[in-house]
């Protein structure tokens, strides 16, 4: 099958387009025939060689597919071929990851999609959306806190500001200037453009996806705060002791999310389509930063 691999770590160009063995479909595993598979900063960082992840080469990299079931294992239930399904394989330790036609692996993984959007357009929300709801478990925010999101239009950002609103939290977001018009629609309050502009000590819990380790100062004493990014941590202060989340595979968690975009409850967003062979270009665009919405690879 057609694939996005690197055969060693470096630039954009690295990526080239192959062709590698379909894997055995085992009891326990389904096999996909990708719609599209989304590009995260995860991937970038394992192709240029800044996660020290030790990869046999070729690598297949991605972690967000979307697709329907071409093949289930002898042990699956409750998916069968034809089905639409999403999901988010930790490529690093699975192995080959999801730039290619077809994929397979564990049913677990994996959960139905979600309807009224395309398919295609699902493989935006797996990796974002579970590391906003595996970090929101982890705060575990009292009823009504207040909370400030860094990177708020994101795309974990913004999944996690929709998800603290739906949960009857009050949510105010640090983002580009040019993000203005995108937070009120994702239900934030106040805007922040800067960590100087942002109010001391003021918030129940801080969610840093930007690496703005500064933005502990709007913590209040003894609250919360939580980063995604790999940036240094800030120290411990006036009794906040900062966490990181990292998000882990669920396929339980992640059909939480799918039913929740079915009900209209929670919106993904799509910047660019790039055909499957223009994998290079869509991590080079992307690794520019400013884009809006998550990259698709349509193969
Ligand atoms: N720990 C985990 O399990 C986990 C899971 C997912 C992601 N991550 C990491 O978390 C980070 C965010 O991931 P993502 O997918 O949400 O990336 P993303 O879509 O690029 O979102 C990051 C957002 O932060 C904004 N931003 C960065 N610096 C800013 C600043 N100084 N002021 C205002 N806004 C700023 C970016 O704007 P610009 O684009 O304009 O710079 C962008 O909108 C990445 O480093 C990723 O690797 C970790």
């Amino acid at each position: 099958m057609k694939a996005a691999m690197i055969d060693r770590t470096g630039g954009p160009d690295v990526l080239r387009i192959g062709q590698i063995d379909e894997p055995e479909t085992g009891p326990d595993d389904i096999r996909i025939r990708v719609a599209a598979a989304a590009v995260n900063p995860v991937d970038l960082k394992t192709r240029s060689g800044f996660l020290p992840i030790g990869l046999s080469f070729p690598t297949v990299l991605g972690w967000d597919v979307a697709g329907v079931i071409s093949e289930t294992g002898s042990s699956v239930t409750g998916f069968a071929p034809g089905d639409r399904v999403v999901g988010m394989i930790a490529q690093p330790v699975r192995g080959h990851g999801t730039y290619a036609e077809s994929v397979t692996a564990p049913a677990s993984l994996f959960a139905p999609a979600p309807t009224g959007i395309p398919l295609t357009d699902s493989a935006a929300l797996p990796l974002a959306g579970l590391t906003a709801l595996q970090l929101l478990d982890k705060l575990a925010l009292p009823d009504g806190s207040a909370v400030l999101v860094t990177g708020a239009a994101g795309a974990v950002g913004r999944i996690v500001v929709q998800l603290l609103r739906s949960g009857g939290h009050d949510v105010d977001g640090l983002a580009r200037a040019s993000d203005a018009g995108e937070l009120p629609l994702l239900g934030a309050g106040r805007m922040f453009t800067t960590v100087a502009g942002l109010p001391e000590a003021s918030y129940a819990a801080v969610v840093d996806t930007a690496g703005i380790a500064a933005s502990i100062r709007s913590v209040r004493d003894g609250g919360r705060f939580i980063a995604i990014d790999d940036n240094e941590q800030p120290a411990a202060t006036r009794g906040i002791t900062p966490r990181k989340s990292y998000v882990a595979e669920s396929g339980e968690q992640l059909a939480v999310l799918t039913a929740a975009v079915s009900d209209k409850q929670l919106d993904v967003a799509v910047g660019r389509r790039y055909p499957l062979e223009e994998a290079a270009t869509a991590h080079k665009d992307f690794g520019a930063g400013g884009m809006r919405g998550k990259v698709l690879l349509i193969p």
